[in-house]
């Protein structure tokens, strides 16, 4: 728990900050700096602080990166921490480029839940958006994901101004056809480029007018998890879309979630300015008390919540492919 007396079962472990795609809000076209391999957790690692977290609360795991998918071996990891009991839900964040190859696999480790990155279906767009001509690879990644039998697949979307406009309607059609929610995420200032500004974004509320006009009327459901940080909208027929809207709404007063860098960093919140390195204490397994404490006194630590709102806000030294999404 947290000094302002929020609990954190929510644990997001980004297994790599390399990825094979450059999405213009994420990453510089060029000259991207990642760490070194020798540099990340290594599963057992993971597995470790695993261990120790899990009885001081943590109930859900997603594994994030960079691409998660561009860590070689990741069956082996899903295997290991689909082991623990008290997980009821473990989740991965992709961008799809890799799926077709790797649905099965994670899969048979036991991976049941899926959210694939899409901000288009088109292809252009997809390409100037990712610069890189990947579509048809996520395409055959979703569809390879369908057929496994995930109990969850869902889309995400990151909504900026001026850009995702006409995508709104296509992406919750495509999503209403399949069979999957889709999820818009505003997009927030975390971008290697500094392009982010309170104009770029695309806010929920805007949202829900395109896509009034288009499907009819959209009703709040109810929070059944007042913790999750989608806000969720039903049409008519029972279809669900859901709105992660982080600068025109913030929810950080309902933030259960706590992050661990590919490198073995400890961060209470994606704007955090500070961090807390525990991968010297995964190396051992006689250091279990110090990660405990480590553990509770970074969740102490957390601040309040961010202030991109305000005139004070200083964006976080790492971008987000090195923080993890
Ligand atoms: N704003 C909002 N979301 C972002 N992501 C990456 N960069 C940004 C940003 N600037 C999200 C993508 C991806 C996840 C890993 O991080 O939606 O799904
Ligand atoms: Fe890669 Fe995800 Fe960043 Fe896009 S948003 S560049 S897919 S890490």
């Amino acid at each position: 728990m947290d000094s302002f007396g929020r609990t954190h079962s929510d644990l997001r472990i980004s297994v790599t900050d390399r990825c094979n795609i450059r999405c213009f809000y994420c990453m510089p076209e060029t000259g991207a700096e990642f760490a070194k391999a020798a540099d990340l957790l290594t599963f057992d690692e993971i597995e470790r602080f695993v261990r120790v977290a899990v009885p001081l609360g943590i109930r859900k795991i997603r594994l994030t990166g960079g691409e998660p998918l561009m860590r070689p071996k990741l069956p082996d990891l899903v295997a290991k921490l689909s082991a623990f009991h008290d997980v009821r839900d473990l989740a991965l964040t992709t961008n799809g480029v890799l799926l077709a190859e790797a649905a099965q696999p994670l899969h048979d480790a036991g991976l049941r839940r899926l959210n694939i990155h899409l901000d288009t279906l088109d292809r252009e767009r997809f390409r100037q958006i990712t610069r890189r001509d990947d579509f048809a690879r996520v395409m055959a990644g979703f569809e390879a994901a369908k057929k496994c039998g995930y109990e969850v697949v869902k889309l995400n979307a990151v909504a900026i101004k001026g850009l995702t406009e006409p995508d709104v309607v296509s992406l919750v059609r495509f999503g209403r056809e399949n069979g999957v929610e889709v999820r818009f995420v505003e997009f927030m200032p975390l971008d290697a480029q500094d392009l982010w500004s309170m104009d770029s974004v695309l806010t929920a509320d805007e949202m829900i007018d395109i896509l009034q006009r288009e499907f009819g009327p959209l009703t709040a459901v109810p929070d059944a998890d007042p913790r999750a940080p989608a806000a969720e909208y039903s049409f008519a027929d029972g279809y669900r879309v859901g709105f992660i809207a982080s600068v025109s709404k913030p929810f950080c007063m309902n933030c259960n979630r706590l992050r661990l860098t590919s490198d073995g960093k400890m961060r209470y919140c994606l704007f955090a300015n500070e961090e807390t390195n525990v991968r010297s204490l995964l190396q051992s397994d006689q250091t279990v008390n110090e990660l405990e404490t480590a553990i509770r006194s970074t969740v102490w630590q957390k601040w309040i919540g961010h202030e991109i709102n305000r005139t004070s806000f200083v964006a976080p030294q790492r971008p987000m492919y090195a923080i993890g999404g």
